[in-house]
């Protein structure tokens, strides 16, 4: 093995590290294991009694009104969409910086997605940009709160305000997030979105939910609409007969993906502080590197769930592109991942006005972004492990 630590990996050297560190791991201790156990040991497994318990911690702990919880963050889309009238031929104005799904479930339900510029210091939806994507069609403004910062909330709602639409957040990163003082789901948006997909936050395997910071009949219509459209009132009355007036879905979360997601949410606090940590270390660590932008800080009353920890590449201080960088990292044995291909370069987009430049502040972000590993499991000694590799591959590929 070459003897030269300054060697890359890709180039034939030793690799920072022996054994490979994702940028995401979901955590499962012996209790979630024991919660799961119980439920597999009990009467139910499909939507029951910890569907309904983990429905009134996750409200309890966003500050919502109430919860239904679904299969998946991308069902919680869909059905907040459904619920809330969108359809064939209206208009949805979102972020091209966010998973497909965001955009995705627009389609499901016949809706065209509008693709609005981000701003350049936080990466997520500028209001500015939503509001001039605004037509006579659209009917929700749908932020992202990208990596887990939160967006300018108090804007976009004004903006919402003003053209009479719907604020549905997508807040599947950011569970946790504080926003103009007050957790993401308790304050400006009508619908909030979450996933428990295993590198969020909450694990569940699989799971999702959509949450109201008040009394919403829209959250009692995704109620209806994950179980088939049955009318629940019917349903709970002493007789066989259900009635079904709309069409749903089978988008049920079963009890032990249920039971696993409420252990977890009793960890919320602690798996955010560990993020936290991680992330300061870091942002202390990296600021030596003038080859990379860090994530901006916190605004006022707004703390980040630090869902990933995504820095942007300085192209004009290295002598080659984020792709040579990404391999020489991943050699290193560092899974660094890129959070996202704006969402109408996709070239299923092109049969909905995708093309490329349409929004510009997006497209010059994605060529730089670069997820690091974090996650809450990760040792102080993983984050030095990233913090030697990156400084090794830019000492090799700085100008
Ligand atoms: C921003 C965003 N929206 C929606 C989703 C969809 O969630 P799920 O994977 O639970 O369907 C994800 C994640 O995976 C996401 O990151």
């Amino acid at each position: 093995m070459d003897s030269d630590p300054d060697r890359l990996a890709i180039e034939g050297g030793r690799p920072v590290r022996a054994a490979w560190l994702p940028y995401g791991r979901h955590q499962v201790t012996e209790q979630d294991i024991a919660a799961v156990t119980a439920v597999l040991r009990g009467p139910w497994l499909t939507s029951g009694p910890h569907v309904e318990e983990f429905e009134r911690a996750l409200a309890a702990r966003v500050g919502a009104a109430e919860a239904a919880a679904v299969s998946s963050g991308t069902a919680a889309l869909h059905l907040a969409y459904l619920a809330a009238g969108i359809g064939p031929g209206d208009e949805v104005v979102t972020t091209p910086l966010t998973f497909a799904a965001t955009a995705n479930a627009a389609l499901y339900v016949g809706a065209r997605p509008v693709f609005a510029d981000i701003d350049e210091r936080t990466l997520n939806l500028d209001p500015a940009a939503a509001e001039a994507a605004v037509t006579p069609r659209t009917r929700a403004i749908v932020p992202v709160h990208y990596s887990g910062r939160p967006c300018a909330m108090g804007a976009l709602r004004a903006v919402a305000d003003r053209r009479g639409l719907l604020l549905i957040e997508d807040a599947c990163h950011a569970l946790g997030a504080v926003s103009d003082g007050r957790p993401v789901g308790s304050g400006s948006a009508d619908l909030s979105v979450w996933s428990f997909h295993p590198v969020k936050h909450v694990a569940a395997g699989e799971g999702g939910a959509v949450t109201a910071p008040a009394r919403s009949d829209l959250v009692e219509a995704v109620r209806r609409l994950r179980n088939h459209g049955i009318d629940l009132d019917s349903r709970s009355r002493a007789g066989w007969a259900y009635r079904i007036d709309r069409l749903g879905y089978n988008y049920r979360l079963a009890d032990i993906n249920a039971a696993l997601a409420a252990s977890q949410l009793g960890r919320l606090s602690e798996n955010l502080a560990r993020r936290r940590a991680l992330a300061g270390l870091y942002q202390r660590e990296l600021a030596r590197f003038a080859e990379l932008r860090l994530p901006a800080a916190d605004d006022a009353g707004a703390l980040s769930a630090w869902h990933l920890y995504v820095v942007r590449l300085q192209l004009e201080r290295l002598s080659v592109g984020r792709a040579e960088v990404f391999a020489a990292l991943r050699a290193e044995n560092i899974g660094v991942n890129v959070h996202y291909l704006p969402v109408y370069r996709h070239p299923l987009y092109e049969r909905f006005g995708g093309r490329p430049g349409l929004c510009p502040v997006a497209e010059r972000a994605y060529e730089e972004l670069l997820t690091l590993p974090l996650f809450p499991a990760m040792t102080e000694a993983d984050a030095a492990d990233v913090v030697a590799a990156l400084g090794k591959v830019l000492r090799r590929y700085r100008k």
